[in-house]
């Protein structure tokens, strides 16, 4: 292959890198490496001993001094816009009431609804950028944020376009996820199939023809919908060729990822309850396993998912915050890389692949971003660390150093 050195606009050396390009299995390390930058790609990488020649007056050359390299972090399933908060239930929830029945009784994801439906973009923009801001500092580069507190066609649209809006805040890639199937309204009470029709004929129509939405999440769950309701909101996504995403298997065992596997969804996300017949069903599609660490701590709960099956059937493994008001209020991904090795004894590897590459194959993005390889996207957080396992090991101290977007320093 010939390498055009003279393209190169930036060049890291002395750095190593966690190329993140052998999955879960290793860190994919280069040590003593460097990685050249061209058109915002990643044009060249590997040991610096084997670094051709290239005109020191061209490039800009940046010295890692040892500092480790990764792909920026993919964080893959937020709820990231959301109006009010929900500490009262949070206090509830320590009196004794569960998150069921703080559902049930009115409260939960509908409490967000009424909060998000009064507030306007500008103030849903305000309140979700410090938390974006929070996540980018600790390395995010592309993240997913759902709709899913508006659970009208006004209020649903209203958070999708808050969403892109952040987009123009700061130098995040967004992929926006329609999440209208989060929760029935209350106007909708005991009308729950006429709220799926809504869903179907009238939001997921109109989202996909102004292009509001990259994909559409589906809550299935005894407090979300049945699997019936969430096919017809499977088949109306397929219809309008958009991706499908889950929330399944959280409180109990549903059936909702063999029946997204059967839509060629991306991912099922949660997946405590998850059976191997449904892990089966996910390797079929070449499906993701997102886990979401924050929601099980955060609600305390004591169902582990299935890590051992998820490993022998090789799904891949993505780790997200879930960040959103009510189940997992965390926006700390440094946080959710230790919760995933601590509670889901998953190694460290198989942590940072969660947040690298697999969070990126959970957005469809697999091809462009959560590795260091060539041609991708040069997306890069270098870290103040000397063994990738201090990004699991340790919270609390931010160990991002520099963070590149596009080939860009940012941070
Ligand atoms: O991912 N499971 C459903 N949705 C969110 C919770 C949203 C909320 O409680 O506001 C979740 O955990
Ligand atoms: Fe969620």
């Amino acid at each position: 292959m010939t390498i055009n050195s003279s393209a190169w606009q930036t060049l890291f050396i002395n750095v190593n890198l966690a190329t993140m390009t052998d999955g879960a299995n290793s860190y994919g390390a280069i040590e003593n490496g460097a990685i050249a930058i061209s058109e915002g790609k990643i044009a060249w990488l590997g040991e610096e001993v084997n670094l051709p020649n290239y005109d020191e007056k061209s490039v800009h050359v940046i010295d890692g001094n040892g500092k480790w390299l990764t792909p920026g972090l993919v964080d893959c399933h937020t709820h990231l816009v959301y109006g009010g908060n929900r500490a009262n239930e949070f206090e509830m929830r320590l009196q004794g009431k569960s998150y069921q029945e703080i559902a049930n009784a009115g409260g939960g994801i509908v409490s967000t609804v009424s909060a998000t439906r009064k507030a306007s973009e500008s103030q849903l923009l305000a309140s979700a950028l410090p938390r974006l801001i929070a996540l980018h500092q600790q390395g995010v580069t592309s993240i997913e944020i759902k709709s899913g507190y508006g659970l009208d066609t006004e209020n649903e649209i209203k958070m999708l376009k808050v969403a892109g809006q952040l987009a123009e805040k700061l130098p995040v890639t967004i992929k926006r996820t329609f999440l209208g199937a989060h929760a029935l309204p209350l106007e909708y009470k005991d009308k729950p199939d006429e709220y799926v029709d809504l869903v179907c004929n009238e939001m997921i129509p109109i989202i996909a023809r102004r292009n509001l939405a990259d994909a559409v999440d589906v809550f299935c769950e005894s407090i979300g919908f049945s699997l019936a309701q969430t096919e017809r909101v499977f088949a109306a996504a397929q219809k309008h060729h958009l991706p499908i995403k889950v929330h399944a298997e959280q409180l109990s065992n549903l059936g909702g990822t063999a029946l997204a596997a059967k839509y060629n969804a991306l991912s099922s996300d949660h997946i405590e309850f998850l059976d191997e017949a449904g892990i089966k069903a996910m390797k079929y599609a070449d499906m993701t396993a997102v886990l979401l660490p924050g929601a099980f701590y955060f609600l305390r709960e004591t169902q582990l998912p299935p890590m051992v099956l998820l490993r022998k059937y090789q799904v891949p493994m993505a780790i997200a915050t879930d960040a959103n008001p009510g189940s997992s209020p965390i926006h700390n991904i440094q946080l959710m890389l230790n919760m995933a090795c601590t509670f889901f004894r998953l190694t460290p590897a198989e942590a940072l692949a969660g947040v690298t590459c697999f969070g990126a194959k959970a957005l469809g993005l697999a091809k462009n971003k959560g590795q260091l390889a060539l041609g991708f996207d040069a997306d890069i957080a270098l870290w103040n660390i000397e063994q990738p396992a201090e990004l699991c090991y340790q919270f609390g101290v931010n160990p991002l150093s520099e963070l590149f977007v596009a080939g860009n320093k940012v941070i």
